[in-house]
């Protein structure tokens, strides 16, 4: 062996002797021991866990995550830990899920249906799901929709389903790490796929313009989850069919909050969802559980056999149907309209006062209101200076965000009084005199 080699054996030997002393180490704090024991022990060297676990520890006083919440009441008064407080931090955006409606036509629905109807609706399903299905299609002013329990297994499903072989899918790096984790199951299933940023006309034409055997989905937020923006859809939906393609909108956070009668971002930029495949939530401004995507009856049979998570999984319950019927009696009535109006009020009155105080504002174009701080710790520390005066907004920190693109991430509630909302001002204001935080960049010229 030559002089060379034995220092690379010996660095190497060095390396192994050390991860295994640190193993032994994460083994001994653990305390435990066996196969399971060394499986933590490993996945605890794994260094998103490491950043995640170092600052849970550094940042103990300030990191508020994981949160228990003792008792909520109607105007989004939480107590945690014995304190009451506002939160920020709740996406029933509508405010339903303190509604008696929907509580009294679950209770109803569970006594009529039980808990569960207990199988995959490949074998067998109940009427109410159909009508949830046939509700959710009449309000959007599309054809048909299919179900699911998630946005995360609906993406799950339809992305691999819509995107296999020879096909080509395209992916915003921004979208939500579900439609990324879709997109890999695609690529397991031979389909190309290409994260594109900045996700606009630009990008998208060099991509879509190179020569392909198959089809082409593009998957993108209709708004974002961190950050309230949303996408030029009009252009990505034009570009995407003039190569043929189609777009895939997750509107997880525009469903029943965002454009006209809240039919997303998506159907309000395109004015029609006829020719995109738009996946809502059921859960978020609806307050249920569940997602849905629209669809003609006819690609809904083909769904229906290509979704791996449709056939292989459970059905949303019974009580939930039951809820997003009731939704859409509320989102199909004149009350719908006042609610978007005072939600539409409060977000406007949160995102005026935010850029009247100077501070970096991202959002607004949706109940999903962010301001950038930045570095991690201090994104933590601001959210707890909040916490401490009465209010909780979300320090959303990597890998939400980008490594030290922290934000204190606020969700605004039709619920919400006007006391609240200037409190967080108020609160805001107190606490920007407090940090050395980014202010609004200077519109370029
Ligand atoms: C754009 C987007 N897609 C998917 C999800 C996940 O939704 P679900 O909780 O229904 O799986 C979220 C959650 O915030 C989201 O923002």
């Amino acid at each position: 062996m030559d002089a060379e080699s034995k220092t690379l054996n010996d660095d190497a030997s060095e390396v192994a002797v050390r991860q295994a002393r640190r193993k032994r180490r994460r083994r001994e704090q653990q305390g435990t021991d066996g196969a399971v024991g060394d499986l933590t022990a490993r996945l605890a060297e794994e260094r998103t866990i490491r950043l995640a676990l170092m600052f849970k520890e550094r940042c103990a006083e300030t990191h508020l995550k994981e949160l228990v919440i003792e008792a909520a009441d109607d105007e989004r008064r939480v107590t945690v830990g014995g304190r009451q407080l506002y939160t920020f931090g709740s996406d029933s955006f509508l405010g339903l899920d303190r509604d008696p409606r929907l509580q009294q036509a679950m209770a109803r629905a569970a006594r009529a249906h039980g808990t569960h109807n207990g199988a995959s609706r490949a074998f067998t399903t109940i009427e109410l799901c159909g009508e949830a299905e046939r509700r959710l299609a009449r309000w959007l002013g599309v054809q048909d929709t299919l179900i699911f329990p998630s946005v995360t297994l609906a993406n799950a499903g339809l992305i691999p389903a819509l995107a296999g072989t020879g096909d080509l899918l395209v992916v915003d790096r921004l979208a939500h790490d579900s439609i990324h984790q879709a997109a890999k199951i695609a690529a397991g299933n031979g389909a190309r796929v290409e994260q594109v940023y900045p996700c606009c006309e630009e990008t998208l034409t060099k991509l879509l313009g190179q020569q392909r055997l198959g089809g082409c989905v593009v998957a993108v937020d209709g708004v974002n989850s961190m950050y309230g923006t949303v996408l030029p859809l009009r252009e990505i939906d034009e570009v995407t069919r003039r190569h043929g393609g189609i777009l895939y909108v997750d509107d997880a956070h525009g469903t029943g909050v965002v454009g006209t009668r809240g039919r997303g971002a998506a159907a309000e930029v395109l004015g029609s969802l006829g020719n995109v495949l738009m996946v809502g939530s059921l859960s978020k401004g609806f307050s249920c559980m569940g997602a849905f995507v629209t669809c003609t009856p006819e690609l809904k049979q083909i769904l229906k056999i290509k979704s791996n998570t449709f056939v292989f999984g459970g059905p949303v319950p019974p009580p939930y149907l039951a809820a997003i019927c009731a939704v859409c009696d509320i989102l199909e009535s004149p009350e719908h309209e006042q609610m978007l109006k005072r939600l539409h009020m409060l977000i406007e009155r949160l995102t005026t006062g935010i850029s009247d105080l100077g501070l970096h504002l991202v959002g607004g174009e949706s109940p999903i209101i962010s301001v950038v701080v930045g570095d991690i710790e201090l994104t933590l520390e601001a959210g707890k200076w909040l916490f401490d005066h009465g209010y909780y907004v979300q320090s959303a920190t990597f890998p939400a965000v980008p490594i030290n693109g922290g934000l204190l991430r606020m969700l605004v509630n039709a619920n919400h009084s006007v006391e609240a909302i200037d409190g967080l001002l108020e609160a805001l204001g107190e606490m920007k005199r407090h940090f050395d935080l980014p202010s609004r960049p200077a519109v370029s010229r």
